[in-house]
């Protein structure tokens, strides 16, 4: 038994953890290729297929856990938002993370910081307009992250259809050096997508928002059947949200999946679509890409 114990030890792969840009520079040279997942924690099998997906692609995989102030606005659930860090690490190295960045705030943002990237137009809509200041915030920290850790390849996940094209965007348009990764939406199984923010939801709250995916298949089916008026694949969602009762919707959206704005009728470019739902305190956002030809 005892043998048994010690070879699994072994087996195990060491995990960093590190704190500070300098020790990050320090260990980077040790790694050839390295697949990135920027996370902000309270780790879910939505962020560890990520994980998974990294690993497999490149050389180490690296994840970073920092929940990034300057994409909550004020009256937003920073100071709230969930956090076990002993989980998250258990997590990571049960499934071979080589290393994980976990930053304090003065690491990222020192007194006196002041420079912020702002992705244009494709900010202006949906999460853009209902969060003003996000993505500036969220380009900023993936920005940085991308060169302090400099990876070969970041991974996203689908479920945050917006910031993967924001992010896109801001690597081409800054030739950043890396190629970005969308990933899947791994969902429950009765459809709810994984989010951290799924844990803010009371036991009633969580039998009503397998909705949103309700609405988005809703809406494909609707365009598998030969639908693509835009307005009707729009009140097609609004109206499976609205025959639940704890379900307040804040917008529906069937968009260009490249420049992401509301759609007369699709196209060739295919549709996103989309919605941000509130039900009671908890904000929670969903989507179904179909793809162009
Ligand atoms: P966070 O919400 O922790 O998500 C980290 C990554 O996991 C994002 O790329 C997100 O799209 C992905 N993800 C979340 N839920 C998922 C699911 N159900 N299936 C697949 N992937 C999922 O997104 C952020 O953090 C932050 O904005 C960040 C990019 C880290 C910048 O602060």
């Amino acid at each position: 038994m005892h043998h048994v114990l010690r070879s699994t030890q072994y087996a195990i792969r060491h995990m960093h953890i590190i704190e500070t840009i300098a020790d990050f520079r320090r260990v980077r040279p040790q790694f050839g290729s390295l697949g990135l997942v920027p996370t902000m924690g309270y780790l879910h099998a939505g962020h560890l297929s990520l994980v998974q997906r990294a690993k497999a692609e490149c050389g180490a995989a690296a994840v970073s856990i920092f929940v990034n102030p300057t994409q909550f606005a004020p009256h937003e659930d920073f100071n709230r938002y969930p956090r076990d860090m002993e989980r998250d690490l258990g997590l990571l190295r049960e499934i071979g993370t080589d290393l994980v960045f976990t930053p304090p705030m003065s690491e990222i943002y020192p007194p006196g910081f002041s420079t912020y990237v702002e992705v244009e137009g494709v900010t202006d809509t949906l999460e853009g307009a209902a969060r003003p200041g996000h993505f500036r915030g969220v380009a900023t920290v993936v920005c940085k992250l991308f060169t302090i850790t400099q990876p070969t390849r970041a991974y996203f996940g689908q479920k945050d259809a917006q910031q993967c094209v924001v992010v896109k965007k801001m690597v081409r348009d800054l030739n950043l050096p890396l190629d970005v990764i969308i990933c899947p939406t791994v969902r429950e199984p009765d459809g709810l997508a994984m989010s951290s923010r799924n844990a803010y939801l009371t036991p009633e709250q969580r039998r009503a928002a397998p909705v949103l995916h309700r609405a988005l298949s809703a809406a494909q089916q609707r365009y598998e059947s030969g639908e693509r008026n835009g307005d009707t694949l729009r009140a097609t969602m609004q109206t499976v949200l609205h025959a639940e009762a704890l379900a307040e919707t804040q917008y529906v959206s069937a968009a260009d999946p490249l420049t992401l704005r509301e759609l007369d009728s699709v196209g060739t470019g295919g549709v996103l679509f989309s919605m941000a739902v509130r039900i009671g305190n908890t904000r929670l956002i969903d989507n179904l890409l179909i793809e162009g030809e």
